[in-house]
């Protein structure tokens, strides 16, 4: 049976499998990411966490994938700019490759999440779709005519660093106002904190505080509580600006959603379709597009990790 290790690299954990060809799980684990040149070595940390739990050897493994965010050079496997990860210039590929003896594939993070959910998940069947994940970061993965778009050299796609706000928040790539300031799980947790701050009759307080609260905990207060339902439609909006304007230029057969916000299923993703529709070009009787969440979940980045080497 050949088995293939998929590991995603996100902004605060790495999450690893080891899949058979039909995507049967074998095992998972996970570790901290390790910011900075660090990294390579979290990674061997999880690898060698995997192949232990398969009670094989590296070398039967028939490779590595990687999916990390930034850009990345995959011919060469090099991280050529993550302003998440704080690299630039990283050869993960020759890294890994000297450490664990096998071969090791390296691609973006989002590209392979969109990979995993056109193989294993939600994408299935669609000729043209687009998946953006809503993790520490904003990731998207566009499907043209059943092939991933990468743009040149791998360096495109980068959907969370469209501007949505002229002039807006800072990012960590240097420009402002991308959908990623506004859009990522990072996002909606500080504004969380900041409603919090700005009300503190609010529920939100009575369960969290300002340590224990995440981007989860407005919706979990959005039916009861002004504030939090504040943050929701302040993200929702926003969120629905950006895959308008993707959706606008694309028209793809179906949205994705991925990465930690997706858990909030249809919490999430029937107000934001309405307000979607709201913004889409022309209205919904023609090529309307439908938003769901990525089948796969969290499990998507390692899903198509794995798939790079299939
Ligand atoms: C990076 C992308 C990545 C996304 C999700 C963004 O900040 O620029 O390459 O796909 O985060 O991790």
């Amino acid at each position: 049976m050949a088995l293939y290790m998929g590991i995603d690299v996100g902004g605060t954990t790495v999450k690893g499998i080891v899949i058979d060809q039909k995507g049967t799980i074998i095992c998972e684990n996970n570790v901290p990411t390790q910011i900075g040149e660090q990294l390579a070595d979290c990674i061997i940390t999880l690898a060698d966490l995997l192949v232990g739990a398969t009670g094989k050897v590296y070398s039967s493994l028939v490779g590595v994938g990687v999916c990390s965010p930034g850009i990345i050079d995959s011919e060469n496997g090099v991280i050529v700019f993550s302003g998440n990860l704080k690299l630039k210039n990283y050869p993960l590929k020759a890294l890994l490759e000297d450490k664990l003896g096998i071969p090791v594939k390296v691609g973006n993070d989002a590209n392979g999440a969109a990979l995993g959910e056109a193989k294993f998940g939600a994408g299935k069947g669609y000729k043209d779709s687009i998946l953006v994940t809503l993790g520490t970061g904003v990731g998207g993965g566009i499907i043209i005519d059943g092939k991933i778009f990468e743009g040149n050299k791998g360096a495109g796609a980068e959907v969370g660093h469209m501007v949505i706000e002229r002039g807006g928040h800072l990012c960590t790539c240097g420009r402002r106002g991308c959908f990623e300031v506004y859009c990522s799980a990072r996002a909606l947790t500080a504004r969380t904190k900041w409603a919090m701050e700005e009300d503190t009759g609010s529920e939100m307080w009575k369960a969290y505080d300002y340590n224990t609260a995440d981007g989860r905990t407005p919706f979990e207060f959005m039916v009861s509580d002004r504030s939090a339902r504040q943050v929701v439609e302040w993200y929702i909006k926003h969120l629905a600006c950006g895959l308008a304007n993707l959706a606008n230029i694309f028209r793809p057969q179906i949205i994705m959603i991925g990465g930690g916000v997706a858990a909030q299923g249809s919490r999430l993703t029937i107000p934001l379709q309405k307000e979607f529709d709201n913004e889409l070009f022309g209205g919904t009787d023609y090529a309307p597009v439908p938003i769901a969440c990525a089948t796969l979940g969290n499990r998507a980045g390692a899903y198509g990790a794995a798939a790079l080497l299939m």
